[in-house]
């Protein structure tokens, strides 16, 4: 089969990996990719925004199978063009990733076939939002509807907090993502990553992960994107998968297919385990990064096949097996991220790849032979091991042999469960 995979981050460089080791792979391509993605695929360097461009590479290379990483392309359509030109896509249509793309939409579903999630209202104006806030009080969550690159969302723990947090989103502060506002019931609990593969009817349950959201040690300063992630969760008990499958996935799935938009792709929920069980917080349609890291580590199955049979309908007559081991992925990131950073810092060495260790690329290329650090996200130092202690203390003896000035890391990933498994 000769793929195209569509994304240039540390998760398309793990599914480029895992792609890589597919008995059924002739050729592998990858746009635009970056100088990991590069050593297991030939990089195209196509506009991936210019959905033609994307449909005239597959017709001239005759691809047979794309595969789309991130959602920005996914929400502007890219697996519909390519469908409607007869190709084969893993990836949800346009309409179906509005489960990511809009907040609102998704909260309707869980309302409409009763999946436990935070109580909510949707809101165009800001009074009617605060007036709101007022009568609900704190904690309570204020989140821009559209995409916002993760930005979007506020847990107040105080109403003047809250009652700002919906006067920035109307002001503009997330563009046209903020235009309709979400405020949400705070969730209590454990927060963890759970990933499936739908095919439009069936929904197969890949694994869980933990990731870790905020940039400074013990969970403290700003958001990001995810400064490092484990997997299993400790919190995902087997009881709770077939609950999470049963109250929230299967739902879904089912109501997104009476209402005419069948999902197909993978579905990451992020989820609350609270007391009453697991919540959903939102839901993302495409692989999570840097969770996509530690699941491709863990997984024993094919990938292509899996992907394939997502895209085409078959996933009923799978199965996905995974390592028993853990795995845990340190994010390496330019100093200043997530705010203002140098860009084209160079990055001098990095450790071998062993059966247990492995760097993936997020944001780096390179100039005149040299790797240099382009992104705020820039490698992902990724390891085995039989618990997560023992996974957390490979990678970071991996990547105290990575040689790049201006590159700093968390050093407490998977803090919590290395607690757990000393309790
Ligand atoms: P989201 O972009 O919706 O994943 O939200 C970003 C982060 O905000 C989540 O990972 C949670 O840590 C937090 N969050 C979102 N919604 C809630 C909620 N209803 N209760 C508590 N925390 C939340
Ligand atoms: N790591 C969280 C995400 O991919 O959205």
């Amino acid at each position: 089969m000769k793929v195209l995979l569509i994304g240039s981050g540390g998760r398309e460089h793990a599914l480029a990996w895992k792609l890589a080791q597919s008995p059924r792979l002739t050729k592998l391509y990858a746009a635009p990719g970056n100088p990991g993605i590069g050593e297991e695929a030939e990089l195209v360097a196509i506009n991936t925004e210019d959905q033609q461009a994307v449909l005239a590479f597959c017709q001239a290379n005759a691809i047979d199978f794309i595969v789309v990483g991130p959602e920005a392309p996914l929400v502007a359509g890219l697996a519909d063009t390519l469908r409607e030109a007869g190709f084969t896509v893993f990836g949800p249509s346009a309409a179906a990733a509005q489960l990511e793309g809009s907040k609102g939409f998704t909260k309707d579903i869980c309302a409409k076939y009763s999946i436990s999630t935070g109580a909510y209202q949707r809101f165009t104006a800001a009074e009617p939002a605060k007036a709101y806030i007022r009568e609900q009080g704190a904690p309570i969550v204020i989140k821009a509807d559209g995409l916002a690159a993760g930005k979007g969302v506020t847990v107040a723990m105080m109403v003047d907090e809250a009652l700002d947090a919906v006067d920035s989103c109307f002001d503009g502060a997330f563009g046209a993502a903020g235009a309709e506002v979400v405020v949400e019931a705070y969730l209590d609990g454990e927060e963890a990553s759970f990933f499936c593969l739908c095919d439009g009817t069936h929904a197969l349950a890949l694994a869980s992960a933990q990731d870790h959201k905020r940039v400074g040690d013990g969970d403290t300063g700003p958001n990001t994107g995810g400064m490092g992630a484990y997997s299993p969760a400790p919190v995902m008990t087997p009881d709770m998968v077939e609950r999470t499958m049963k109250e929230i996935i299967e739902p879904t799935i089912r109501g997104m297919t009476d209402s005419g938009h069948p999902f197909s792709g993978v579905l990451f929920a992020g989820l609350m385990i609270t007391k009453k069980g697991p919540e959903l917080i939102e839901y993302n349609v495409r692989f999570g990064d840097p969770e996509t890291q530690v699941l491709m580590m863990r997984l024993k199955s094919d990938l292509l096949t899996l992907l394939h049979a997502a895209a085409t309908g078959t996933l009923d007559q799978m199965d996905a097996e995974w390592r028993d081991e853990a795995a845990l992925t340190v994010v390496m990131a330019s100093r200043g991220y997530p705010g203002t950073y140098e860009k084209n810092t160079p990055i001098t060495a990095l450790p071998e790849a062993d059966a247990n260790t492995k760097v993936f690329h997020a944001g780096t290329a390179l100039k005149d032979g040299q790797l240099v650090a382009t992104g705020g996200r820039v490698l992902n130092v990724t390891a085995m091991g039989d618990t997560v202690g023992a996974a957390k203390a490979t990678a970071y003896a991996a990547l105290a042999k990575v040689k790049w000035e201006n590159g700093f890391s968390r050093s407490d990933i998977g803090w919590q469960a290395v607690a757990r498994e000393k309790a």
